[in-house]
């Protein structure tokens, strides 16, 4: 794989860990990183060793502070921006991933970097961990999906008031508001990821991604249509063990 610039990408006992690596810059989320994330998860996504991803940022200070503010002040015509994401979606690549994924956060966790984590299947924070979606003060939305993703994880009334105010959550109340699923002191914060992980992998990896796709397809729609992916999803997976 590629040598990357603002990402680290270890693979260990199935696990690939990506780190988001601009410290410097409290990992702001800047082309560059968006280019080598796009890499990054196709490489996972074609990869069969690799059965579960933990996502999290290098250095003391935070997961990732956002989009990065240099680039955003010299962005690209929104025609060139447009044209970018769409041949760089890299949410939607994201997305695509029915391996499931950890975010492991720390420190700040803003715009990009919570948008990050909503793509993400399971979150973690350290006590240390603030969120927030600083774009309204900014003149503008949540570019990565946020405005979508954030409702359907914390409900409508909580996520409209943080896209609307800006105002930034502690750890313990991102946990009360279901967007987090645990709170750990720093330390403990990839030991725990670790250990979720190893607890995911002891199970048949077909089973875990069916309870993922399960999952994820099944919140866009009816309960009824839902049942029945779940039965969809449930004979595949018996026919596939029959077959191995
Ligand atoms: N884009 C680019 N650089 C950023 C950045 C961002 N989103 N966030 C932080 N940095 C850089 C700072 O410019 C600074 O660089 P410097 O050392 O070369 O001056 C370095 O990271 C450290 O940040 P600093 O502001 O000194 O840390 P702090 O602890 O005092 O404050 C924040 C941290 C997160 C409160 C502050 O950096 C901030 O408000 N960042 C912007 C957040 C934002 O609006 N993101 C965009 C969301 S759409």
């Amino acid at each position: 794989m590629a040598n990357f610039e603002v990402i680290i990408y270890e693979k260990k006992d199935g696990t690939g860990y990506i780190t988001l690596n601009r410290p410097q810059a409290l990992n702001a989320y800047n082309l560059k990183m968006r280019d080598e994330l796009y890499e990054v998860l196709g490489a996972i996504r074609d990869d069969p060793e690799v059965e579960i991803v933990i996502l999290h940022g290098a250095g003391e200070k935070a997961f990732c502070a956002g989009a990065d503010l240099t680039e955003f002040l010299t962005a690209p015509s929104p025609i060139i921006a447009r044209q970018a994401r769409w041949e760089r979606d890299v949410w939607g690549r994201f997305l695509s991933i029915d391996k499931p994924m950890i975010a492991a956060m720390h420190g700040y966790v803003l715009g990009s970097g919570i948008e990050m984590a909503l793509c993400c299947d399971v979150r973690l924070a350290s006590e240390d961990a603030r969120f927030g979606l600083p774009e309204p003060g900014l003149g503008i939305i949540p570019a990565a999906g946020g405005s979508q993703t954030l409702p359907r994880t914390i409900g409508r009334a909580a996520a409209l008031e943080i896209l609307m105010s800006g105002r930034w959550i502690n750890a313990e109340e991102a946990r009360r508001l279901k967007l987090v699923n645990r709170v750990v002191s720093r330390s403990a914060l990839l030991p725990e990821a670790d250990k979720i992980a190893v607890k995911i992998k002891s199970h048949p990896a077909l089973a875990v991604r069916c309870a993922k796709q399960a999952v994820m397809r099944g919140l866009g729609l009816t309960l009824v249509q839902g049942l029945e992916l779940g039965v969809e999803l449930g004979l595949r997976l018996m026919s596939l063990d029959k077959n191995e």
